[in-house]
């Protein structure tokens, strides 16, 4: 018999996955193992029960996976399992920052005149005019899953697309996304990319890896979009950029007091996963993953 215990209720999703060797318990310390989403466990004490958490999403940031090592508990992630959603949002992200769709909305949701909204429309759209992705340039930094992804799905909107990844060779990243074409270094997506996007992990080498450097370094006018995580871009550098221009928009999911309702910048709430199918297939596999480390003391991921 195991016992679990549910940080989110999200997470929950992936619960039918438990066959009734397992009991849930409200009591952390009593469980053989954790099921979070993105509840930050830095302050939490772990009795010694605790033998695994499961993560249902990529980036374990919130997790204290160096104590927990000291700990002996083991940490899963569910990589991948989410990716599509979050590229769903990035390409969404690009041609919001590319085309006014939020504010051509606002403004016919504000017009009192319905009456005569179609006269109006005509006459203020100019306003909303925007620029095509097709045939922009894409620069990828990080080529997992969400990375090939993206470069997949920017291929077929007619983006020329870049990837850079220290870990990944191109035709690794070519077997991944079958579209990536350049291989080209960070200067060079820095310095001829119309779009930039990052996707890789936050740890102590990519802290603030965006920073006034890159940003000199890159084209003026450039989106920048980040889904992957906010201290991954050193903000102060990115608001300068913002008030010279360098930075056209800066599209992020992660919303703080410096970038939320500052101009040149579209931000959502950490929405990148949250969507149905991300959020069963990271319940799932978050399961899966602990239900064999539990049963037959297999790692996948760790
Ligand atoms: C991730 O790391 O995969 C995301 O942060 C998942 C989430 O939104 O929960």
């Amino acid at each position: 018999m195991f016992q679990y215990h549910c940080l989110n209720p999200i997470a929950e999703r992936g619960l039918n996955m438990f066959s009734e060797d397992y009991t849930k318990t409200e009591n952390i310390n009593e469980a053989d193992a954790v099921l979070v989403r993105s509840a930050r466990m830095h302050d939490m004490e772990l009795g010694d029960s605790v033998k695994a958490i499961a993560r249902a999403g990529a980036g374990v940031n919130n997790i204290p996976v160096d104590a927990c090592a000291e700990q002996g508990i083991v940490v899963f992630n569910t990589p991948g399992a989410n990716a599509n959603g979050v590229k769903e949002l990035v390409i969404a992200g690009m041609l919001l920052a590319s085309r006014d769709i939020v504010g051509g909305i606002e403004w016919v949701a504000g017009q009192k005149d319905k009456e005569n909204i179609d006269k109006l429309a005509e006459k203020q759209k100019k306003q909303f005019a925007g620029c095509e992705i097709s045939g922009k340039k894409l620069g990828i930094i990080g080529l997992g899953a969400i990375g090939a992804m993206v470069a997949n799905s920017a291929t077929h909107l007619g983006m020329e697309v870049y990837g850079y990844d220290p870990y990944i060779s191109i035709d690794a990243a070519w077997n991944l996304s079958r579209t990536i074409k350049h291989s080209k270094s960070l200067d060079e997506i820095y310095s001829q990319c119309d779009y930039i996007t990052i996707h890789v992990p936050l740890l102590d080498s990519t802290r603030k890896m965006i920073n006034k450097e890159a940003f000199d370094k890159m084209k003026d006018g450039v989106v920048l979009l980040n889904f992957a995580r906010d201290l991954l871009v050193d903000e102060e550098a990115l608001i300068n950029a913002l008030e010279s221009g360098k930075v056209k928009k800066y599209v992020t999911d992660f919303a703080n007091p410096l970038v939320a309702g500052r101009e040149g910048i579209l931000v959502t709430p950490h929405l990148g996963a949250s969507t149905e199918e991300s959020e069963e297939n990271c319940a799932e596999m978050a399961v899966k993953e602990l239900r064999n480390f539990l049963e037959n003391g297999n790692i996948k991921n760790s």
